[in-house]
């Protein structure tokens, strides 16, 4: 019987052999911890889908979706060398608030979180370094998503920390409330500018959210004002990578580097990948999406 990955590509195949193809060469570079890590994830997931009435066949659907979406946005990126979206304001009119699109794109990402080799290896990397930044007595997440990160967190420092999530989008928090239910994890749903707490932050995640806004270094300048003076920040954001909610443009790494020494952090360790097996230089040639994962301490 196959496992939830595999079964999860078997139903991608049935309706897109191309992309079916490129994840089952994906699918046999996985390590057994990888496979592990997946199921684990998915598992949990798939239960929280049967409370909804639905089942991972409905998420192969979204991912579908989502990928079909992307091919569309990559098409425009390569012809016009910019992201579609220019606004925040139009990304939460159409997306975060639009439960049709929000539900399917979210959806699509948690099986991306595992179906591609970029997006496990920043998971790992979190994964792998988190305990090593202790004591994290608070931690935030921003932008939860689908709920993979915080879920790990809470993991690894169950009763040692306080755990809170701040998400723009109902459709966000709802799966990542159900990833860590009966957890103690405080939910808020909010816009990340208009949240006002005096508290500060021993660990604070922030995960594929600043291309995501007009402005990245007003909210790097909002996380620092919110860390405390020995706290972590776990920051990823992806270079040339057009999604239907993503509006600030990283042309290279050195491009979030050169923010991020603005907003005064410095990076203690930091990874990246591209989501194509290349040779580099073919993969700047061509402006394959690349994933940049770092953990960061105030300068
Ligand atoms: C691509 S998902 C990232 C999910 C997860 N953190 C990860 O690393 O894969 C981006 C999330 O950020 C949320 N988001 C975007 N802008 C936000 C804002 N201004 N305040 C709070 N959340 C925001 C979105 O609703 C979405 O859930």
């Amino acid at each position: 019987m196959p496992g939830i990955l595999e079964y999860i590509i078997n139903r991608i195949a049935d309706a897109n052999a191309v992309s079916a193809k490129k994840l089952r060469k994906n699918y046999k570079k996985f390590s057994a911890q990888h496979i592990k890590d997946a199921e684990e994830f998915l598992d949990l997931y798939s239960v929280y889908l049967s409370s909804i009435s639905k089942d991972i066949d409905y998420a192969a659907e979204c991912y579908l979706k989502m990928t079909g979406d992307m091919f569309l946005e990559r098409m425009r990126f390569l012809e016009t060398g910019e992201y579609s979206n220019k606004l925040y304001k139009d990304v939460d009119e159409k997306i975060y608030s639009n439960p049709e699109i929000m539900d399917y794109h979210m959806h699509g990402l948690a099986l991306g979180q595992f179906l591609w080799p970029d997006q496990y290896i920043r998971y790992r990397f979190f994964s792998d370094n988190l305990l090593k930044y202790e004591p994290v007595k608070s931690y935030l997440e921003i932008g939860g998503g689908h709920g993979l990160y915080v879920r790990e967190a809470v993991k690894q420092l169950r009763d040692r920390s306080e755990f809170t999530v701040i998400d723009i989008s109902q459709s966000s928090l709802n799966i990542c409330e159900n990833m860590s239910k009966g957890e103690n994890v405080k939910f808020i749903l909010k816009d990340i500018f208009d949240y006002h707490d005096s508290d500060k932050f021993d660990f604070i995640t922030v995960g594929e959210v600043i291309e995501h806004l007009e402005d990245p270094l007003k909210l790097l300048k909002k996380i620092h004002s919110i860390l405390n003076d020995n706290g972590t920040v776990y920051l990823t954001t992806p270079v040339n990578a057009p999604m239907i909610d993503h509006i600030y443009l990283f042309n290279n790494v050195n491009e979030i580097k050169e923010l991020l020494h603005k907003a005064e952090f410095k990076i203690a360790e930091d990874v990246h990948a591209y989501s194509e097996d290349l040779p580099e230089a073919l993969a700047i040639e061509h402006k394959i999406p690349l994933m940049y994962a770092c953990f960061l301490k105030k300068v």
